[in-house]
């Protein structure tokens, strides 16, 4: 990654000051998840600073009032799907949210971030846009408010000017008889980009006639929008069959309209029409909508996607995380420096670093903490190789400015292993056969560790659903899985102190040489990068 210089800001008000001195110079930086992919390209034109405001805490959560919900921009996507509100007055946002990228993309990529990213495939956009939300602008100079559906140019591009910070999005509580879909279409069942989606709302009047419809395709038009032709037919309609049908059929019409007929068409024009119609048909299945299924799901070309929340997801809390304190991440603030001081938690240990602004932390724990074990792979956050927890929470390390992790505790594969005793989980990788190569072995551990944590009692399709942000080139799936089952019951014990594996301190019989293997996988297997194999590789979990 090329050099760039840093500014982590700790309130609006000095965001916006930064901005406004800076200006199209600056770049703002949330969760990173796309920003530092567009870093790596080497094509890339580098912003000349780059200004973190991922430790504003007044940018973080989820405020309901009587009449309306305000979510600020940097609530992870993770946080969006634990909340209460969100669950209740837009489970179509919250369906979308589940089915961004993995868990460890889930827990770091902000809902601000990926409207201001504008991709036309953004998966909180549509609902978004359904809910009729709104997006607030704060510069120096004050504040306006927009519709969301106006706030972008074209794909990558929005209205917002440089010096510009996206502070809010509104929307208001849609009514008791309001009821919601979101459908998406993807390759395979994790790490998915939107081939095509869709958000739809109904509210039905008291005969039963629709009288308020909401269709927002997304990666269908050259821009988001409410595909008003076909809702104008739904409107003083009994909503039936034939008539989601023609409705799919007009929106299908209105994008080739739009785009032109181009190699895509072919199987977009009867896909969007069969997608909106099943939306619609969703719409009117209430408990389906409300309920979403056990854990995020979707089947591929041509089939639903109806992506729930898993008891892991729900069991890690009920409603958004704190907000985080202003002042209460420890780094230097103030001024853009290419070089940045922090004080860290890894592995249990202090640190105290002075680090490149352009360094990432899986750069920091491989190349200068010599902590090996976390793995490099593809550095776009697709194999989960580099997992590690950031308080507590699985990340892609190739994802995180290593300035980013100030103030915060990070747990490495070689955080597992506590006084010469390997991990119940470690211990049952080993007994299962779940390493081969070795390669994911650590990414995978953090997942399962982090999983088993929060969930105790996982059943398998938790277990897919918590590794699934994790590609295995060689193993196969099945004995990963059959690992972290057996280990469940061996982390309680650990949790509870007392671990019917190790008895006062005395590893059992073979334990020692397990001990020495697991730590030669973590620390040297296979060094560099991922083989190339691996690339494109799909992963068969979940
Ligand atoms: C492996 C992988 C899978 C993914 N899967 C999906 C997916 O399924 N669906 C999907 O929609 N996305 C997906 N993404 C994209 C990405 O994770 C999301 O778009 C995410 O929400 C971006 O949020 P962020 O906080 O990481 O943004 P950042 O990378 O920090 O920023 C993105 C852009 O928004 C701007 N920005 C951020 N916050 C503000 C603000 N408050 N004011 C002004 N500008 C701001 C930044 O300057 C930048 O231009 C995936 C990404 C990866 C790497
Ligand atoms: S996800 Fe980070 S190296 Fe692949
Ligand atoms: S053991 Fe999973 S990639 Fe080899």
């Amino acid at each position: 990654m090329k050099p760039f210089d840093y500014i982590a800001v700790e309130t609006i008000a000095e965001a916006c000051d930064v901005l406004a001195e800076h200006g199209a110079d600056a770049t703002v930086l949330a969760g990173g998840t796309d920003l530092l992919i567009e870093f790596r390209r080497t094509s890339a034109k580098l912003p000349k600073v780059v200004v973190d405001v991922s430790g504003v805490g007044e940018l973080s959560g989820i405020v309901e009032s009587n009449d309306a919900i305000v979510i600020k921009p940097l609530t992870t996507h993770s946080e969006l799907m634990r909340s209460e509100a969100l669950r209740k007055f837009a489970p179509l946002l919250v369906s979308a949210t589940a089915s961004i990228g993995s868990l460890q993309i889930r827990n770091r990529g902000t809902v601000g971030g990926n409207i201001m990213n504008a991709a036309a495939c953004a998966d909180t956009v549509p609902p978004l846009i359904a809910l009729g939300a709104t997006v607030t602008l704060q510069s120096k100079t004050g504040c306006r408010e927009m519709e969301l559906a106006s706030l972008f140019l074209k794909p990558y591009q929005t209205k917002a000017r440089p010096d510009e910070l996206l502070t809010a999005i509104r929307f208001s509580k849609r009514p008791p008889n309001a009821h919601s879909a979101f459908i998406k279409l993807g390759r395979r069942n994790a790490l998915f980009i939107a081939r095509l989606s869709v958000a739809a709302m109904l509210e039905t009047g008291e005969d039963g006639k629709i009288v308020d419809a909401r269709i927002v395709p997304g990666a269908a038009f050259p821009i988001w929008r409410r595909a008003t032709e076909a809702e104008q037919m739904l409107i003083g309609a009994k909503p039936t069959e034939k008539l989601f049908a023609a409705a799919g059929q007009k929106v299908s019409e209105a994008m080739i309209k739009e785009t032109g007929r181009r190699w895509s068409t072919e199987y977009k024009e009867p896909v969007l029409a069969v997608l909106v119609r099943r939306a619609l048909e969703r719409c009117g299945l209430v408990a389906q909508v409300s309920k979403p299924a056990v854990s995020p799901t979707s089947k591929s070309a041509g089939h639903d996607h109806t992506p729930g929340i898993s008891r892991f997801q729900r069991q890690a809390g009920l409603e958004t995380r704190a907000t985080i304190p202003a002042g209460s991440i420890k780094r230097e603030t103030g001024r853009a420096s290419s070089e940045c001081a922090i004080a860290t938690t890894i592995n249990g240990r202090s640190h105290t670093l002075s680090i490149p602004a352009n360094r990432t932390l899986l750069d920091l724990l491989r190349d200068d903490l010599g902590l090996a074990g976390t793995k490099c792979g593809c550095e776009i956050g697709e194999c989960g190789a580099c997992t590690v927890l950031l308080d507590g929470e699985p990340v892609n390390s190739c994802l995180v400015l290593a300035s980013q992790i100030a103030g915060r505790e990070v747990t490495t594969v070689e955080g597992l292993a506590q006084n010469a005793k390997l991990d119940p989980l470690q211990k049952s990788f080993l007994d299962h056969d779940a390493v081969h190569c070795g390669f994911c072995t650590p990414g995978m551990l953090i997942s399962a560790r982090a999983l088993l944590d929060q969930n105790p009692h996982p059943n398998e399709t938790e277990i897919r659903a918590a590794i699934s942000g994790n590609l295995c080139r060689c193993t196969g799936y099945q004995q990963i899985i059959d690992a972290v089952e057996k280990a469940a019951p061996h982390c309680r014990s650990v949790a509870s102190g007392v671990s019917p594996d190790v008895e006062d301190g005395i590893l059992p019989s073979g334990m020692a040489s397990d001990i020495s293997r697991a730590s030669e996988l973590a620390t040297t297997s296979p060094p560099g990068r991922m083989p190339s194999s691996t690339a494109g590789q799909r992963p068969a979990v979940t």
